[in-house]
């Protein structure tokens, strides 16, 4: 059966533009068929966004299971000062994520690149930004919260959003059994925003 995280989707491309309103600004992404979220911005996104734009985040930064971009290019065009990478198992995705980034001009401060969890991304980084693939099953998710704890910088965060019934609330006691502490920072429509930060290792 075909998923939206098959690494090389076989379904027929039907390129197509989504549009979305996001702090007053409205931004257009290319999206296709075998891809998450292909006919509209995912809601949890927006409401990822909506909590991550505010903290002006800085230095480098990952996306990790960007799809075609809508998490870490957005964080791009808001915060001038930050380098961000892009990576997904998904090819089309990912081809869609670089198309993006050169239609929003930001080629020169994004990479987009392909890689099953972390097996293509070493950092470290400032932060981690996931919204995880939850049909992907929690072998995929959870191997995706141990990797970022390991490629964080001291006092760098992960930043995660789950549906509550989606397994937010186990999902955030396995990161808090990780990194020893989690923050629910935000609650938005059944959406969990969790950030936990990387202690200084000694
Ligand atoms: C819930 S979607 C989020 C997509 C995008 N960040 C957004 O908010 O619209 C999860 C993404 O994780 C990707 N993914 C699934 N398994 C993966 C893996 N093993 N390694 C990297 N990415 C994966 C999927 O292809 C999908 O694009």
């Amino acid at each position: 059966m075909a998923h939206y995280y098959d690494s090389d989707p076989q379904s027929a491309s039907k390129i197509r533009e989504i549009s979305f309103e996001i702090y007053d600004r409205k931004i257009t992404l290319k999206t296709d068929n075998g891809v998450f979220s292909k006919s509209r911005v995912d809601e949890g996104s927006l409401a990822f966004l909506k909590v991550l734009l505010p903290l002006n985040l800085t230095g480098k930064i990952l996306d990790l299971g960007c799809g075609y971009g809508t998490i870490g290019l957005t964080i791009a065009m808001f915060n001038k000062d930050v380098r961000v990478t892009l990576a997904d198992i998904n090819k089309r995705a990912l081809a869609l994520c670089e198309e993006n980034a050169k239609l929003l001009g930001l080629s020169q401060r994004v990479t987009c690149l392909q890689s099953d969890i972390f097996e293509n991304i070493e950092g470290p980084y400032d932060s981690i930004v996931v919204n995880p693939p939850i049909r992907a099953g929690k072998k995929v998710t959870w191997a995706m919260y141990e990797g970022s704890l390991q490629r964080l910088i001291d006092g760098g965060s992960l930043y995660v959003v789950i549906r509550k019934n989606q397994g937010g609330p186990s999902a955030s006691k396995y990161i808090e059994s990780l990194f020893g502490n989690v923050e629910l920072l935000k609650k938005d429509k059944g959406y969990y925003v969790y950030k936990a930060t990387r202690a200084k290792q000694n």
